[in-house]
C-alpha cells in the first residue's frame, strides 16, 4: 500500500454523516443530504432554505481538467423530492422550515418546485453573472445567467389555495440580481461557487438576525459564509469531502471576521 492510499479519505460519507464543524454559528456535515438520519437532525422551525443542487447537466462542457465532476450532476437524483423532505413533508405542521418562510433554489424554475416545496407564492429570479462562461462551445451564446426560484413555503394546503404566502413589501426589488461570477477571476475553488454578496442579498431579504439558514448542497460553503456575515446561523451538508472541508475553512474565516466586527 502506498502512503497516499494509506491516508486516503473515504470516497463516501458514513451513514448519518460526519460533523466536520460545530460552533454557536455553524454546523457543517460531510454527508448525503438524502440520508434520513441527516434530515432528521436539522432543527425544526428553521428560518430559510437556500440551496444550489446539482442541475442535472454535466458542468465540464467547455473546459477539461479544471474541476472534478460535481457529485449527483448526472440527473439521477430527483432534487425537488429530496428538498421536499428538507422543508417537511405534506401533513406536517412543525417539521422542517417554519410556516410561511422562504426558499431560494438555484438552477430550478418555480413550476418545477411549487408542488414539492409547497409554495404559496413564487417568483423566478435571474442571477446575471455579468460575464459569460464557456458552456457549449458549438453555440453562439455563452451562458451568463442562472434561474433562482424564490418561494414562500406554506404548510396548510388551504392556505396555499387561498393565496397565502404573498410577498412581504420589503422584498420589492428587481428580479434580476447582478453579481460577478466568482470563477471569472483566478481564484477558482468550486466550479459552481456562488458570489457571497449575492447570497447575502438573498439571506438579508428573507431572514432576521439569529435565524437558521439551511443548505443541503453546500459546495464550497458560500451560503454559510454569507449567513455568518449577516449574523445568522447556518446548517450545511456536502457530500464531497474536499468541498466540505473547503466550506469549513471558509465558514471559520467568516466566523473570525464576524467575531471581530461584533467586538469592535
Ligand atoms: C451546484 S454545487 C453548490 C455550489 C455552492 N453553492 C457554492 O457556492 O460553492 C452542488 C453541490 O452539491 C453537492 N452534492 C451533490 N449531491 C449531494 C448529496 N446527495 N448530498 C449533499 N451534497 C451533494 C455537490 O458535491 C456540489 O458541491
Amino acid at each position: 500500500m502506498t502512503i497516499a492510499e494509506a491516508v486516503a479519505v473515504p470516497a463516501s460519507p458514513p451513514p448519518g454523516g460526519e460533523i466536520l464543524h460545530a460552533s454557536n454559528r455553524a454546523t457543517i456535515i460531510w454527508g448525503d443530504s438524502r440520508d434520513p438520519q441527516i434530515i432528521a437532525s436539522v432543527p425544526d422551525g428553521y428560518g430559510l432554505l437556500c440551496t444550489d443542487p446539482p442541475y442535472g447537466v454535466r458542468h465540464n462542457s467547455g473546459r477539461s481538467g479544471t474541476f472534478t465532476e460535481i457529485a449527483g450532476d448526472d440527473g439521477s437524483v430527483d432534487w425537488p423530492a429530496v428538498l421536499a423532505e428538507w422543508v417537511g413533508p405534506e401533513g406536517t405542521r412543525t417539521r422542517g422550515l417554519k410556516d410561511k418562510r422562504h426558499v431560494y433554489v438555484f438552477g430550478y424554475r418555480p413550476d418545477q418546485l411549487a408542488g414539492a416545496l409547497r409554495l404559496g407564492g413564487s417568483t423566478e429570479l435571474i442571477w446575471d453573472k455579468v460575464s459569460f462562461g464557456t458552456g457549449d462551445l458549438s453555440r453562439p451564446w455563452g451562458p451568463q445567467h442562472e434561474p433562482i426560484t424564490f418561494g414562500v413555503h406554506v404548510k396548510r394546503k388551504a392556505g396555499r389555495a387561498g393565496g397565502d404566502g404573498r410577498l412581504a413589501a420589503r422584498l420589492r426589488q428587481g428580479s434580476i440580481l447582478r453579481y460577478q461570477r466568482p470563477n471569472a477571476g483566478s481564484a477558482v475553488r468550486h466550479s459552481n461557487e456562488k458570489p457571497v454578496p449575492l447570497m447575502q442579498d438573498l439571506i438579508e431579504s428573507s431572514t432576521v438576525r439569529g435565524d437558521l439558514v439551511v443548505d443541503p448542497c453546500a459546495g464550497s460553503g458560500s451560503t454559510g459564509v454569507a449567513a455568518v456575515l449577516e449574523g445568522r446561523h447556518c446548517f450545511l451538508v456536502e457530500v464531497d469531502r474536499q468541498h466540505a472541508e473547503l466550506a469549513v475553512q471558509r465558514v471559520q474565516a467568516a466566523e473570525r471576521l464576524a467575531a471581530q466586527i461584533e467586538a469592535a
